[in-house]
Order: structure tokens, then sequence, then C-alpha cells
């Protein structure tokens, strides 16, 4: 009988004594923040369905940047929208687009901000596809060297880390490849290995002028169903040369999250994705939920799940909370 020898709630009476046995930490440094950035100059425009969260334009996303800095937030992911797009997304390797200035900035303003920038085609497609169409399918070969000219880009103006979110086949070894041949030896790859086709995705979609423009990205993204699969992805991004991997969405596949951690031993980030963070921000602006302490359980969640790393639309506030 273990009880009355066992008693757990001795463990649990105090603050002190609580902190001393935590099993997870949460801190500022375990976030990335997304940041969108706009072309032009003293814009700012908030996203509707994600409260808290603007557009702006480069020199803006330097002053955020720092900003988070000095909360001890340090690192962010930049997405771009661009002036023009076309059929096979020229724009996204374009050194004055809203991207590549912003990377610029950011060093500018905040020198140790790790920088890292979402490589995909979605935002830069006239069709809101992440690669290039044959008909209604999206081509993979044809997308890589799409792809890696615009991490090429990325790096040019100063990325620390490259972020493929795309999923499309054999895209790390294409960027890891090109990079090198570049002479950028030293930037790093994080991989959306395990990225979902979610539902949950939906606020970023208005956020970045993303959405597909006719059916959906069931043919490259993952089936929610799967984990095993997850688990080849990753092991085949870390063949390819990633340096770190990433599961996304994050609440709804903690799983993943753990059964990534367990496979691979480089790191693994999570990304709790827009509609995420939306669904958190209208339960608490109804009173249905308090919003600052579900928060930082959702977030200490996905760290106790496995995650080193969270990209998160919370990452502001909650460094603030965290104090
Ligand atoms: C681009 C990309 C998406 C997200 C990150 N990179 C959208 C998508 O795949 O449609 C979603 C992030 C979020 O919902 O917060 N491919």
């Amino acid at each position: 009988m273990s009880f009355p020898t066992h008693r757990y709630r001795r463990l649990r009476l105090t603050d002190s004594l609580r902190e001393m046995v935590r099993e997870t930490t949460l801190s500022p440094s375990d976030f990335i923040a997304p940041l969108f950035v706009v072309p032009g100059s003293g814009v700012r425009q908030a996203v509707p369905s994600m409260p808290g969260v603007d557009r702006t334009s480069p020199e803006l996303a330097g002053k955020d940047a720092k900003a988070l800095f000095d909360l001890g937030v340090k690192s962010v992911i930049l997405f771009g929208i661009p002036d023009a797009k076309d059929a096979v997304g020229t724009s996204s390797a374009d050194p004055n687009g809203p991207v590549c200035l912003a990377v610029k900035a950011i060093k500018a303003e905040s020198p140790k901000t790790v920088v890292i920038t979402d490589v995909c085609l979605c935002e830069y497609t006239s069709h809101g596809h992440c690669g290039v169409l044959k008909g209604e399918t999206v081509e993979n070969d044809p997308t890589l060297k799409i792809l890696a000219a615009e991490a090429v880009a990325h790096a040019k103006a100063g990325a620390d880390i490259v972020a493929p979110s795309d999923m499309m086949d054999g895209r790390v070894a294409a960027i890891r490849q090109t990079l090198d041949r570049e002479g950028f030896l030293n930037v790093a790859i994080l991989a959306y290995s395990a990225k979902y086709a979610s539902g949950f995705y939906g606020p970023f979609r208005d956020a970045a002028e993303s959405t597909p423009s006719f059916g959906d990205r069931r043919a490259y993204q993952m089936d929610p169903a799967n984990v095993r699969e997850a688990i080849k992805e990753i092991l085949s991004d870390v063949e390819e040369g990633a340096d770190l991997v990433m599961v996304k969405p994050a609440m709804t596949y903690l799983d993943v999250v753990r059964a990534a951690k367990e496979a691979t031993n480089i790191p693994v980030a999570a990304y709790n994705v827009s509609g995420e963070y939306a669904m958190v921000k209208a339960a608490a602006a109804n009173g249905w939920i308090d919003g600052p302490r579900v928060t930082l359980e959702i977030l200490t969640s996905i760290r106790r799940a496995g995650a080193d790393l969270i990209l998160t639309y919370h990452a502001k506030e909650a460094s603030e909370w965290l104090g």
C-alpha cells in the first residue's frame, strides 16, 4: 500500500517546492517569433484574425525584432507578402523583396537576432500553391531549383537559417547543395519536416495572402492521421542535411513532437500555428478562458512533449508574462 507512506501533495505545497521539482522549463529563448513583412515603409497593419499580430514594412520589422530581443526572444522567422506574383513565384528570389530587406533591417537594428526566413512559393505564386504547376498538379522536381534560388537570395541578404515549408521531396538536399555551391556553408536549414495538411493555417493565409486559388495542399502536405510517416520525413531531412527539424502544427500533434524527439538527436522545433493562436485569443476575448494562463500552459505542454524550440505568435506576450 503506497498510501499513507506516499503523499504526493507534500511536494506541491509551496511555490518554491513546485519550482524545485518542475520537470519542464519555459523561457523566452525557447521562442521563435513569426513576423509578416510587406513592401514599403512606415506600414503597420493589424491582422484581424490574429489579434496582436501585425504586418509591417521591413524597417519596422527591424524595430520589432529588437524589442523581442530585449525581452529575451533571440530569433524571428520572416514571411513575405510581395508586390507581384506570377505562376512560378519569381518574386521569391527578389533581393529587394520585403523578406530580403527585412533581413538587412533586422541585422542593422538588432545584430544578435538569429534571422530565419521561411522558404516557400505560396506567397509568391499567382495560384497560391507551394510549387510550380503542370495542369492542376504541383510539380516536385522543377520546384526545387526555384526554392534553392529563394534560399540563396535570403542567405545573400544575411539570413542565418532558411526554413523550407513547401513539403517538396528532396528540397533540403537541393537547398543545401546550392547554398554550399554559392559559398553559404554556415547558413543552417530548419526543415518543416512533418508539416500536415491542416485546417489550422486559416488565419496565416489571410495574413500572408497565400490561400490556394483552387484545391488544397493534401497532395504535398502530410495526412493528419499519420505519425510513422512523420518519422520517415524527419529522418530523410536529417540525411539530406537539415540542422533542425520541425513538426507543424503543435497542439494537436504533440505525439508527433514526442516521436520526433525520440527519433533524432538534432533540435526539434514545433510550430504553434495561427489557428491555434486565434482560438486562444477568441476564447480569451469572450472571457471563456484565462488567456495568459492557458497560453503558458500550452507552451509548457509543447516543451514537455519534447520541443526544444517553439515558433509562436505568443512569443512577445508570453515573454512579458514570464517576466
Ligand atoms: C507556407 C506556410 C504556411 C504556414 C507557415 N508557412 C501556410 C500553409 O502551408 O498554407 C502556416 C503557419 C501558421 O498557420 O501559423 N507554406
